[in-house]
């Protein structure tokens, strides 16, 4: 059968295609900006026909109401391994729990774990060309290995999802069901940088050299030291996520990725996720690779690249240097994500480094995000034994082989002024470092 035909008998519509899950069933959805919202909107509307459904996602964009709806008990339960916004205002009641991982295994440990089954697999992609291939477009992290392994695949075909290029392709034959729904794209517009984002920029910076290639996390830190790279030459980027100021960097000449080690004159991320500026940048060019999260963040792959420096943010470390990322005390927040793959991987490249950067306070100065011990039910994200550069508005604090009394100096000097004898007074209460025989006064002349 032609590749055309082939489309047209697997496309059905939204609610026959949603017919197709049955209770007892798990569920795996594509993530971010490649979750499939027709087919989301419509899971929910099937509350009363299914019971002790599970739905595997990550980072959804959307407000759905299987996630919402208090009424959704006991007929979905959400496994999440990135949280949104909707998953942190219904956590408390219940129906949603945290899958702990890394970002590059995050489909293998799912899949070869205990609850090993994806009974349906949930996606999005572009309308398919003349032979048949579609583009899985903006999210490569587990969406192909879940292709390969869910019972019954259905698609999302959106005709304004850009075609992107790299191991993206999925054939027409490989798929169960289609439905189409050509909706806008979700967009995740950069927030404007503060005061403290823009003194982390510039120290981010310095550290920075020319030929180097980057990792940029999520959040508000990563994207604010873009402008303070316009300076550097030949940046390449390998990263998990594509961001608007990436393109930004693209488009004044600063990345060329031509002194990349792997994937030479590529820019390598495994999704995207921003405005239409980068959705259209991505479309359909050769400049861009997108890889399986399992490749893009595997640390060893990470590690061979020359000058690698990966960029995340945290919400508190401590004296130790555990960061945490994910969680406010027993909150949880978002997710581990590829932070410590990208943390990991930096280190191991020749002249890298790994930066976790984060703002010294939070709620409008009255807490220090730098503090004695995590909150009570932390998590760590990235343990104090992996811990490399730490970087607040105040400075860099490099603690790569440092004993825990020169990390908690270290530390205090670039905690807010405000916090740093309290700081100090609560480490040696607690007996981490019992006595500072170097006043930390001192340290701040050298
Ligand atoms: N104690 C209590 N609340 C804190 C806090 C602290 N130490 N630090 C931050 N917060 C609050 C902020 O006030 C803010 O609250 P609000 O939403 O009510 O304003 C909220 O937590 C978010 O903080 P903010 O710094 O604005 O977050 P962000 O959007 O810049 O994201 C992370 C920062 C750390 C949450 C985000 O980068 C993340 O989830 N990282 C984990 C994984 C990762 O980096 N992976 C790599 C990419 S896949």
């Amino acid at each position: 059968m032609n590749p055309g035909d082939l489309y047209l008998q697997k496309r059905i519509s939204i609610p026959e295609a949603i017919g197709k899950i049955q209770s007892h069933q798990s569920v795996g959805v594509a993530m971010a900006a490649s979750e499939p919202p027709g087919l989301l909107t419509e899971l929910g509307k099937h509350r009363d026909r299914l019971e002790d459904v599970s739905v595997w996602i990550c980072l959804p964009m959307g407000s759905y109401h299987f996630v919402l709806d208090p009424s959704m008990e006991g007929h979905f339960f959400i496994e999440n391994w990135f949280y949104g916004a909707a998953d942190r205002k219904v956590h408390s009641q219940g129906r949603t729990s945290y899958i702990p991982n890394n970002l590059h295994q995050a489909a293998t440990r799912k899949l070869y774990g205990a609850k090993n089954r994806v009974n349906v697999f949930l996606g999005s992609a572009t309308p398919p060309d003349a032979r048949g291939y579609m583009s899985l477009s903006l999210g490569l992290v587990l969406e192909k290995q879940l292709i390969e392994v869910a019972d019954i695949v259905i698609l999302e075909i959106n005709e304004n999802l850009p075609w992107t290029l790299g191991d993206t392709q999925v054939h027409i034959s490989e798929v169960d069901y289609v439905v189409e729904n050509h909706v806008p794209l979700p967009q995740f517009p950069p927030d404007v940088p503060s005061e403290a984002e823009e003194a982390i920029g510039g120290f981010i910076a310095e550290m920075i050299e020319d030929g180097s290639t980057l990792q940029l996390g999520i959040g508000g830190i990563p994207n604010a030291i873009t402008p303070f790279l316009m300076h550097r030459k030949d940046l390449g980027i390998h990263t998990e996520m594509f961001t608007d100021g990436m393109v930004d960097l693209y488009n004044a000449g600063v990345i060329t990725n031509r002194r990349k080690t792997l994937w030479k004159g590529k820019m390598v991320g495994a999704f995207a996720l921003g405005t239409q500026k980068l959705y259209d940048f991505v479309d359909n060019n050769l400049g861009v690779e997108f890889q399986q999260g399992k490749v893009t963040n595997d640390p060893n792959v990470i590690g061979k690249n020359y000058r690698m420096i990966s960029i995340n943010t945290a919400l508190q470390v401590d004296v130790y240097g555990q960061v945490c990322s994910q969680s406010i005390g027993c909150r949880h927040f978002s997710g581990t994500g590829g932070q410590l793959d990208t943390h990991r991987g930096a280190q191991l490249s020749d002249q890298g480094r790994g930066i976790i950067a984060l703002r010294s306070t939070a709620k409008g100065g009255t807490l220090s995000t730098i503090v004695p011990v995590l909150a009570e039910g932390a998590e760590v994200t990235v343990p104090s034994q992996d811990v490399d550069t730490i970087v607040t508005e105040y400075g860099v604090a490099d603690l790569k082989g440092l004993c825990v009394r020169d990390r908690a100096l270290a530390l205090i000097n670039i905690a807010h002024p405000d916090f740093r004898e309290q700081l100090k007074e609560g480490v040696m209460r607690v007996g981490i470092v019992p006595k500072f025989s170097v006043p930390v006064a001192w340290r701040d002349k050298k």
